[in-house]
């Protein structure tokens, strides 16, 4: 059985963790490929709430191994505070394995976030705060430190002083800001070495033979589509690939592997942080949906941005990732509603335009084009099958399907595990 990759189809909280940890009882790996603790995802099991950062949503299964890919970045302390909340509670952490490939966010990493989006004021990007676009610029810049570094005391003073020579010329010059001691980072990452040794692996060579052995593997993307460093509203993106093709990059198994691309759409629109975004709401039904759909940021705790599903985005998602399946979320939420509007496509300096333009320019003048499908006031939550649902339900996700150009295969009515209508089996 090949490799599956899960992914979020919009702007991010689409309810990965949810859909991974669904999936996490019938596979036998789940990895992270990109991304850091900038995610936040939420996993109900029964009575239970769990926010998992940088573990895989797998790790709340037991005969699951969660692995962190090389094109994560980690930070070790916020690992071992998120290990530490879950064996407290009971699960079982020691599957973990941890590529020694991946980057580390350094402390200078998240020092370098904050005082960068101090300084660019009213045009920050309102990153989370946790160091991630330093950190993967460092990577690129290749002055980054991995976490296979720990083990070589001169060759780690090394890299953080080289890492260091630049970053401290602008902290005290520009920022005004301390200069930060090398010989205290090393301290500090060094310190993490131990704990972390029985966790680092050659996740490459682990993924590839479980491959081979026919063992199945999920991919679990962070963030979204639309914050992609490449195929996203740039700039106001994360700096990694949470498209498909991250699935690749992130973890060393070859784009052969994978058969199946899911893409996780919530039943309407958020977005946390700055950057352009058309069918947001600043009125009732926007509050609404966000009192309803409590949407607040697991990571950061910011009022999440609402709005009404767009279809143009989704038709773009399914095309950047090449999705043969969608999973959508939160139709729960949209009970009550006697019309939902939906974005069928975009007027441009008053063009009607059916797909996401690619100049930034026109997307931040793209003013959505509703058409209104008509609501449904049933509770929905207890649904099982598609049958189950109301018509208007029902054709409100038929109609999402033919916009987004790939089949819907399930659909969220609440947060618990069990609160999912599955129409095509993912495995
Ligand atoms: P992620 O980052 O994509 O994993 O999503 P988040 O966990 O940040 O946000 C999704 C939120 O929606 C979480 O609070 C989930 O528990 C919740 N959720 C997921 N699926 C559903 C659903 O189908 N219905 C409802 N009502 N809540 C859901
Ligand atoms: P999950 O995995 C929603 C957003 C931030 C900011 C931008 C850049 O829970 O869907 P960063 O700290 O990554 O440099 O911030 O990306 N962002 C997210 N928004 N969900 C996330 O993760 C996000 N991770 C980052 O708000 O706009
Ligand atoms: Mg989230």
């Amino acid at each position: 059985m090949p490799a599956l990759v899960l992914l979020g189809a919009q702007w991010g909280d689409e309810g990965k963790g949810k859909a991974t940890d669904l999936l996490g009882g019938s596979v036998d790996y789940v990895v992270r490929y990109q991304g850091g603790n900038n995610a936040g995802h939420t996993v109900v099991v029964g009575d239970q709430k769990y926010a998992l950062h940088l573990l895989p949503s797998g790790i709340l299964s037991p005969d699951c191994t969660p692995v962190i890919g090389n094109g994560v970045v980690v930070d070790p302390s916020v690992l071992f505070s998120e290990l530490n909340g879950l064996n407290e509670r009971g699960v079982d952490t020691s599957k973990l394995l941890i590529s020694g490939n991946a980057h580390i966010i350094t402390p200078y990493n998240v020092t370098v976030d904050k005082v960068t989006e101090r300084f660019l004021g009213k045009r920050k990007i309102g990153t989370t705060g946790r160091g991630i676009g330093p950190t993967y610029a460092d990577k690129i810049n290749r002055v980054g430190i991995r976490i296979q570094d720990l083990y070589d005391e001169s060759i780690l003073t090394q890299k953080v002083e080289a890492a260091l020579d630049g970053k401290n010329q602008l902290l005290t010059k520009v920022f005004n800001r301390r200069a930060i001691e090398a010989g205290q980072v090393v301290e500090e990452l060094l310190s993490y070495a131990d704990r972390l040794k029985p966790y680092v692996a050659d996740t490459v060579l682990v993924l590839n033979q479980a491959l081979e052995d026919d063992k199945v593997v999920l991919f679990e993307g962070g963030q979204g589509t639309l914050l992609d460093i490449d195929h996203g509203t740039y700039p106001f993106v994360t700096s990694s690939n949470p498209t498909a093709g991250g699935a690749c990059t992130g973890s060393g198994v070859g784009p052969t592997k994978i058969s199946r691309v899911i893409g996780i759409l919530k039943a309407y629109t958020t977005r946390v942080g700055s950057g352009p975004f058309p069918t947001e709401l600043f009125d009732e039904d926007g509050e609404a949906l966000r009192r309803i759909g409590g949407e607040r940021g697991v990571t950061t705790g910011r009022d999440r941005r609402c709005g009404w599903f767009d279809a143009v985005i989704a038709r773009y998602a399914t095309r950047v990732n090449g999705l043969t399946d969608f999973f959508l979320t939160k139709l729960d939420v949209l009970t009550g509603w006697e019309q939902i509007p939906v974005c069928v496509a975009y007027e441009i300096d008053g063009k009607r335009v059916e797909e996401l333009p690619y100049s930034q320019t026109d997307f931040h003048h793209a003013k959505p084009i509703y058409e209104t499908l008509p609501g449904w006031s049933e509770d929905i939550t207890k649904a099982k099958s598609f049958a189950d649902l109301p018509k208007n339900a029902q054709n409100y996700v038929k109609a999402l399907e033919e916009m987004s150009g790939a089949p819907i295969s399930a659909i969220g009515v609440g947060p618990g595990r069990d609160e999912t209508i599955e129409i095509n089996s993912f495995l």
